[in-house]
């Protein structure tokens, strides 16, 4: 059994899950070893609700589950920033409370292939709050950066991993050792990485990726770089595949110790939009894409082989030229989220292949 804590979070958080969910309620209904629980809140909703980012009963949730399903955390109309001024730290607590280390993105290019971004997610630029001080306005702020040698080669060699299932492409590892010994650090474990798995990163410093990502028409199949890079670098790769919704993310912990709280979080990669909720106009796709690495990653899922349909009927959504605002050529012929999830849901096909029960 597969217990998955739901954290809708915050703006379109609250609507982009709904595809998702349906699936899954589907599912467990028709005998699929999943429990659903939540909604918990977090991020601005859970200071609203409680006066926490995140709540002790949210925490307790991700405690009792396998993985956590996550919409989006950010502002709130309700919610001052003056009063609530960094909802997103909950989500950096939350992977830091599970150790979910290693954040793995991936972009889908339409038409073009799939671009995976692999990167620290705890260390590094994304210290916890040891690592941090904050600053009155006259005393100096400080953000140290630390990185270990077995983190760095551990992030390497899944970057490998996912190179291994895409040949024949490029795979960059993406540092700054003109400047900091971190990424001296990190671009000799890629030459120890790469000489052990026969896997070739290229080395190539931030700046330089980013030119070459906005201006090259053929993108690296597998980038490995430190957390805070592999952030904006992923906001990059999206510019190139039209839309920040297109990017699952997940955040795992790579030991995978399955009975003993929450060892992976997923969730879409983009923000909360709070302009936009309850438009019901999102594109959905991150949040398909962040479910099909759930359905890889837990051992009672993998096997049902849901994972690879779920990427096939977003791709047969596309082709059929459904798309939501934020892909389509004109407004007229944009189709909202709930049109969205009903092609990919039809796409899926489920009751022919005995997978879905009586669920809504
Ligand atoms: C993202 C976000 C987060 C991150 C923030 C909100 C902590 O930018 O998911 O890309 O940096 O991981
Ligand atoms: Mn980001």
């Amino acid at each position: 059994m597969t217990t998955i804590a739901v954290l809708p979070g915050d703006g379109i958080g609250t609507e982009i899950l709904d595809g998702p969910l349906r699936l899954l309620r589907k599912l467990a209904a028709g005998g699929a070893p999943i429990t659903l629980t939540g909604p918990y809140p977090y991020g601005s909703s859970g200071w609203l609700e409680t006066g926490s980012t995140l709540p002790a009963e949210t925490l307790r949730g991700c405690r009792e589950a396998d993985v956590i399903l996550s919409g989006a955390v950010g502002t709130h109309p309700r919610v001052s920033p003056a009063d609530c001024p960094t909802p997103e730290a909950a989500l950096i607590e939350l992977r830091h409370e599970f150790d979910l280390r290693v954040s793995v993105r991936t972009v889908r290019v339409p038409g073009g292939d799939d671009v995976t971004i692999v990167r620290n997610m705890t260390g590094g630029a994304y210290a916890g709050a040891t690592g941090r001080r904050e600053s009155d306005g006259s005393t100096a702020a400080e953000d140290t950066m630390v990185l270990l040698p077995e983190r760095v080669r551990e992030v390497l060699e899944i970057g490998a991993r996912y190179a291994a299932d895409k040949p024949g492409r490029r795979y960059v590892s993406v540092d700054k050792a003109s400047v900091f010994a971190t990424s001296r650090l990190w671009r000799r474990t890629a030459g120890e990485v790469s000489a052990s798995t026969g896997v070739r990163f290229d080395n190539v410093n931030v700046d330089r990726a980013a030119y070459e990502f906005v201006k090259y028409p053929e993108l690296p199949a597998v980038v490995v770089t430190e957390g805070i890079f592999g952030d904006i670098l992923s906001d990059v790769v999206c510019a190139r595949a039209g839309s920040p919704a297109l990017c699952g993310s997940a955040t795992i912990n790579p030991d995978r110790r399955f009975g003993s709280g929450a060892t992976a979080l997923f969730e879409p990669s983009h923000g909360s939009s709070p302009h936009r909720t309850g438009s019901r106009r999102s594109n959905p796709t991150g949040a398909w894409l962040a479910l099909a690495d759930l359905l890889d990653w837990c051992p009672d899922l993998a096997p049902l082989g849901l994972a690879a349909r779920v990427r096939e009927a977003l791709d047969a959504t596309y082709r059929a030229g459904a798309s939501t605002y934020d892909l389509a050529a004109d407004a007229a012929s944009a189709v909202s989220m709930d049109e969205f999830n009903d092609r990919v849901l039809a796409a899926l096909d489920l009751a022919e292949s005995g997978l879905a029960g009586t669920g809504r």
